[in-house]
């Protein structure tokens, strides 16, 4: 549907609510609406207005120095894995631990990981890591400018690819996340879901038309800032310096942009894990690469089945993971734990082998079935693993606290008294 389309629609509705006496916002009795000017008629008073915005509104973040590819392409991926606080806490310990793109390829993968540990879907730190060795070795280490070089990347999605090539080498290309999807889809008031077509598409065409020549890394980031700071979901239209262009608002209708989708229909299930130890050390086992939480350490565990108790799912799991035959020792509470559209209560327990073991040797080698590896661990090397954020709470809640040896071991006889 061509753009212009959506405004007619707009224009023509016959159930629009009043607008509003005073902008969203504000206290009663705040500024009254300003002169509306409609947006594809004012581009360039929109741009103007939006980058001055920026110029004093944007809020001074690490990725804003220099703008790096390196590092705009690292934010980037972190951004769209969490929100912003936890995303500038990540972004700063990669960047010591990996400084530049040479150290990042030379690290192991288990190392990624464990940096990337707790921000999920696993493969995109994989990706990153792969993306690393490529640009080490097909592009001379330097990061490629050249928009299809830089898709042609691992996992180097059209997001991710416009979001490097215009901030960190100023193409005109739009970024097109959560937020600009909002702010774009009030200013030209696009009344259909937004993750859908036609409105996908509309909302991109306006994005790049809204691109300034030659400032698309400060316009999208401007964007971007906006609708984090201003076009939040309950909109601060009194603060807004593109008020005076907003279809949706001087329609009186922000609470009804953007339009949403379909929710996802979220999953509750029940699953168990478990700890069993051996002396000091405590039994891991490595994920196989493909699946959720690929390459990743946990403690075994699984699905509770319909027919039986948390306690004999994780005897059960344990069996048919590593062949042990144990006993529940010890409850260890449960963890909340949600990934894709999963919200997984996991009930934690301590075992003990069925025929006590000799006291600091593995009885049997297990017989491995939902793992590449195992290990016997200490409380340090199982802090060098790279674990899925559930088991890395239930690590914590078995070994946070005074870290001598003297103590853990009390922490783990404690356990076994239970
Ligand atoms: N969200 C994703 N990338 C961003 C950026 N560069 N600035 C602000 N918010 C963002």
């Amino acid at each position: 549907m061509p753009v212009y389309q959506y405004r007619l629609q707009a224009m023509n509705r016959k159930t629009l609510k009043a607008q509003p006496a005073t902008l969203p916002g504000l206290p009663q009795g705040g500024q009254p609406l300003p002169h509306h000017l409609p947006p594809e008629d004012h581009i360039a008073e929109l741009q103007t207005a939006l980058l001055q915005w920026f110029a004093q509104n944007q809020r001074s973040l690490p990725w804003r120095v220099s703008y790096t590819p390196y590092e705009v392409w690292i934010s980037e991926v972190m951004l769209q894995q969490t929100q912003m606080e936890r995303g500038v806490s990540y972004f700063k310990s990669w960047m010591r631990r990996f400084p530049d793109i040479a150290s990042l390829a030379a690290a192991s993968e288990e190392e990624v990981l464990r940096q990337w540990e707790g921000l999920g879907y696993y493969s995109r730190a994989r990706h990153i890591l792969t993306a690393a060795r490529k640009i080490m070795t097909e592009h001379g280490g330097s990061f490629p400018s050249d928009l299809a070089a830089i898709r042609a990347l691992p996992g180097v999605g059209p997001y991710t690819a416009g979001a490097v090539a215009s901030i960190a080498f100023g193409e005109k290309l739009p970024c097109v996340d959560a937020n600009v999807e909002r702010v774009v889809a009030r200013i030209f008031d696009v009344d259909s879901p937004v993750k859908q077509e036609p409105a996908a598409g509309v909302i991109h065409r306006w994005a790049l038309r809204l691109v300034p020549e030659g400032l698309a890394r400060e316009h999208n980031q401007a964007m971007m800032e906006l609708g984090a700071l201003v076009c939040r979901k309950k909109p601060l239209c009194g603060s807004c310096p593109l008020a005076q262009f907003c279809i949706s608002l001087h329609l009186g209708i922000t609470d009804q942009r953007p339009v949403p989708g379909k929710r996802a229909t979220i999953t509750p299930g029940n699953a168990v894990t478990g700890w069993l130890h051996c002396g000091s050390r405590v039994f891991v086992q490595k994920r196989p690469p493909a699946g959720v939480w690929g390459n990743l350490w946990e403690f075994p565990g699984g699905r509770v089945e319909a027919d039986e108790s948390p306690e004999q799912a994780s005897v059960r799991e344990f069996m048919e993971e590593t062949g042990f035959a144990v006993r529940v020792a010890r409850r260890h509470g449960i963890i909340r734990h949600g990934y894709t559209t999963y919200r997984l209560t996991l009930h934690c327990f301590g075992l003990e082998f069925e025929t006590p073991a000799s006291a600091d040797t593995p009885p049997l080698p297990p017989q491995l079935t939902a793992a590449t590896e195992c290990r016997w661990v200490s409380p340090q090397e199982l802090n060098e693993l790279a674990m899925p954020a559930a088991h890395r709470k239930l690590a914590d809640r078995l070994f946070a606290g005074p870290d001598t040896h003297a103590a853990q071991q009390a922490r783990l006889s404690a356990s076994d008294q239970e």
